[in-house]
């Protein structure tokens, strides 16, 4: 075995190594947004639904520095969120409600009495 057959081994394996951690770590990132999301909305469920439908959440459309004012507002009125609860429902609601996303989809009143 001379050096560059160990050279090669060594680069073959590393690339080996490369190729398979890759895409693993792709998906944790995406395991953790898809768990982070979900505890957002658990806390949207638990804290701010106390006091008005998500609805009245949902349907806002609001960019990031005015859902911080709001969800500083609401902690104000008596939302029960620590500093750390606060900053992952904000990433969560300006992530999904800015103000590009889709409007709501207004409900087929067709049907309604
Ligand atoms: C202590 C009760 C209470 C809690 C808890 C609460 N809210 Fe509110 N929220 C209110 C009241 C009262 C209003 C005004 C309702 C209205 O205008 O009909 C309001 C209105 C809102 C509005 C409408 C826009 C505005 O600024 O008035 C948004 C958005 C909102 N809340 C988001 C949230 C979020 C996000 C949470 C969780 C962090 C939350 N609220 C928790 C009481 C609460």
């Amino acid at each position: 075995m001379n050096f560059r057959h160990v050279m090669q081994g060594l680069i073959r394996f590393f690339t080996l190594t490369l190729l398979m951690l890759g895409p693993a770590f792709l998906m944790t990132g995406q395991a953790e947004d898809r768990s982070q999301d979900q505890q957002a909305r658990q806390l949207l469920a638990a804290r701010c639904a106390v006091c008005h439908s998500t609805d009245l959440i949902q349907q806002q459309r609001l960019p990031r520095d005015r859902w911080e004012a709001t969800v500083k507002k609401m902690v104000h009125w008596g939302a029960r969120l620590d500093e750390a609860e606060q900053a992952m429902l904000v990433a969560y609601l300006a992530k999904y409600f800015h103000p590009e996303a889709r409007p709501v989809v207004e409900r087929d009143r067709s049907t309604a009495f």
